[in-house]
């Protein structure tokens, strides 16, 4: 048998680095094995001694916008920031505008990505507006995303979200009421005051209550304080499922860089202080979260530019950087290498697919990076619209050469080899 695409080179396989040969047929991974013993192919690829092979990165929170927020992202420069920062696969958000809560929504959402995807992609949907819509809607979507404004919808749409994935943002909308009538005319520093730390384990406590037992798989994204992830573990001590995620953004940085860079580093939840992100970086390393989502939510620079507290959108670009930044921390000795798969075979498994990892059956996607050199974060050179982040200037020792989706190259030194509308949604029903 003659198979599409050999891929050669130390790959990391089932939790360590391993000189490999990766045959895809069919944009399937068919085998792998000793280089020596490697099928014949029709193409072949070698990843030079420094470098390596990773499976394609998994980001299960991103907000690639467009339509009337085109922008500040479109799907085209979204899912280029994906890939050049060695993703495959994005889950994006529904609170784009139009916000997406019915099939119509989800539908108008799918078509803007099926025409301008480079990776491929799976779609949330936001509380359903008619849950009669939820099984249409669950085709097409992976799961339903939940903020604290819809946290008074939730028990009464539960039955209906049965079976399926929920994400859930968490904050306390209660208290972040209480906190918001408490200060007058915020500014800037007074972002963490306004959404404090409490505020998120409240949430948790509250959904968790209300969702026990009711066949829902939670999932909580970006939570930022060690108290947070806690509850969750501790939640599975007593046999429930819910998973969580949580940021390099809470994980590296503090409440310090909204002192120095004022709206670019306002992100909900809010930056904490020094020695709570220490406690979500302690989590990363013990692999106490189950993934690491960049959230990247860009905004237009002048958005974030602005001088009043209210007027700044929250979030920031990450794609592009992740990868890089995981790695070097890595290659530093800061975190395990197993850590990788808390951005690639932990949130694929969470968001059902079989994608995240070097393994037989999984579809072809590989992200090749080089190791040891050193560059420089600089927004300017990012493929999002969004050309700012709280890790400017930040070093890093790696730098993804080459990318392949579904045995496809997809992206090779600087050069994008698909066009648009390759990505595809990723659901497997
Ligand atoms: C997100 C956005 O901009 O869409 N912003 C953010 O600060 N994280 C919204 C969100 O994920 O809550
Ligand atoms: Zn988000």
């Amino acid at each position: 048998m003659i198979v599409d695409l050999v891929v050669e080179g130390k790959a990391y396989i089932d939790g360590g680095l391993v000189e490999a040969a990766i045959a895809i047929d069919d944009g399937r991974i068919v085998s792998i094995s000793n280089p020596a013993n490697a099928p014949e192919s029709e193409e072949k690829r070698v990843a030079g001694s420094g470098s390596i092979i990773l499976p394609g990165m998994v980001d299960m929170h991103v907000h690639l916008r467009d339509l009337n927020q085109a922008y500040k992202e479109d799907w085209y420069t979204g899912t280029l920031s994906a890939l050049r920062g060695g993703i495959t696969l994005v889950a994006d958000m529904p609170n784009n505008d139009p916000y997406v809560a019915s099939l119509e929504d989800l539908r108008l959402k799918l078509e803007v990505a099926e025409e301008k995807a480079l990776v491929d992609f799976l779609l949330y949907c936001g509380l359903p507006r008619d849950p009669r819509e939820v099984p249409e809607i669950r085709r097409i979507a992976c799961g339903f995303k939940i903020y604290p404004e819809d946290y008074s919808r939730l028990p009464s749409l539960l039955e209906s979200l049965s079976g399926g994935l929920l994400v859930v943002h968490a904050e306390d909308p209660e208290i972040l009421e209480e906190r918001r009538k408490s200060v007058k005319d915020p500014r800037m520093a007074d972002h963490g005051i306004l959404r404090p730390g409490i505020a998120e384990v409240r949430a948790i406590e509250k959904i968790l209550n209300v969702a026990r037992g009711r066949g829902v798989k939670l999932h909580f994204t970006h939570l930022s304080t060690g108290d947070s992830i806690l509850k969750i573990a501790h939640s599975r001590l007593e046999n429930g499922n819910a998973t969580c995620d949580s940021t390099l953004h809470h994980a590296l940085l503090s409440s310090e860089a909204l002192e120095r860079l004022g709206g670019i580093a306002k992100v909900n939840p809010p930056l904490r202080s020094r020695s709570e992100a220490a406690k979500v970086f302690n989590a990363v390393k013990s692999m106490l979260v189950d993934a690491i989502a960049s959230d990247h939510a860009p905004h237009a620079l002048e958005e974030k530019l602005r001088e009043e507290y209210d007027e700044v959108p929250p979030g920031f670009p990450g794609l592009e950087i992740y990868l890089p930044i995981i790695l070097t921390l890595i290659l530093d000795g800061r975190l395990p290498l197993n850590v990788i798969n808390l951005y690639s075979r932990n949130p694929a498994k969470i968001l059902g697919v079989r994608r995240g990892a070097i393994s037989l059956g999984f579809d072809g996607d590989l992200a090749i990076v080089e190791l040891g050199g050193e560059w420089r974060i600089n927004a300017a050179d990012l493929a999002s619209k969004a050309k700012y982040t709280p890790f400017e200037g930040w070093a890093v020792k790696a730098r993804v050469a080459g990318v392949f989706i579904r045995g496809v190259p997809a992206y090779e030194d600087g050069e994008l080899l698909v066009s648009k509308g390759f990505g595809r949604n990723a659901r497997e029903p």
